[in-house]
């Protein structure tokens, strides 16, 4: 499958190299053509791999992740193009975290709001699917880096865009629980659980941590 990645920081790197090795086409996308770090990424990932602007990614991909900063997120999709989005999933990970007031970061949507429902109102022509914005970049694309089984969620308007995704996540990425909450107003929860996440990142002083619903 073609699929293209926009963003070239931790997110973007670690989805787009499990995507090529799964054996995708990836494409990354940034704000200028000649990234030097999705430049770096395409002679390390290989075959499969390529970069370009934010719209090459988007026009490229029958899929797209969105991988950026969660502030300057519906301004990168402005510059992938509606056009290009249109009818296609778009996969969102990115986090609405404000650092205005430095370390540790708010939220600049939450409660009634989330970032994941101001693009999909955006582009309602995407099928905007919300996952794997409660992990770390590491643990997104091997679960197994935690011991013991965690869950992972998946949010959006769209039953088919979200069983495509579960596929990509237990297939491509290891995920052995995937749970479904529902359409993409349940980001308001997956997002604002980053309040928790920060604070267990501090108290047990690693990243790499998940959580496991029981009932
Ligand atoms: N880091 C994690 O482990 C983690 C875990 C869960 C969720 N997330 C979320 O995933 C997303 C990506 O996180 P990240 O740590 O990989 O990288 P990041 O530093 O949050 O975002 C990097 C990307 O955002 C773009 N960007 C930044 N400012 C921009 C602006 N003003 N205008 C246009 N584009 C801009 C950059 O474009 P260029 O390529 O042009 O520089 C780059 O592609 C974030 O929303 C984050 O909250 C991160």
């Amino acid at each position: 499958m073609k699929i293209g990645v926009l963003g070239t920081g931790m997110v973007g790197t670690a989805i787009a190299t499990k995507l090529v090795s799964a054996g995708h086409e990836v494409r990354m996308g940034s704000r200028s053509r000649d990234n030097p770090k999705a430049k770096e990424w395409v002679e390390k990932a290989g075959r499969g791999a390529s970069q370009g602007a934010f719209a090459d990614a988007a026009a490229f991909g029958e899929i797209a992740f969105n991988c950026t900063a969660g502030a300057a997120s519906l301004e990168v999709l402005q510059a992938a193009g509606a056009a290009n989005l249109r009818g296609k999933i778009l996969v969102d990970v990115a986090n609405p975290l404000d650092f205005s007031r430095g370390m540790p970061p708010s939220l600049f949507a939450g409660n009634t709001d989330s970032l994941g429902e101001r693009i999909q109102a955006a582009f309602p022509d995407a099928k905007v699917v919300k996952t794997l914005n409660t992990v770390n970049a590491s643990v997104m694309i091997d679960p197994g880096r935690v011991r013991g089984d965690s869950d992972v969620f998946v949010c959006g308007n769209d039953a088919g865009a979200k069983a495509e995704v579960t596929r990509i996540l237990t297939k491509d990425f290891g995920w052995k629980n995937v749970i479904d909450l529902g359409d993409i107003t349940a980001a308001r929860g997956t997002e604002s659980y980053l309040l928790l996440w920060l604070r267990l990142w501090g108290a047990l002083n690693t990243a790499d941590l998940n959580i496991h619903v029981v009932h």
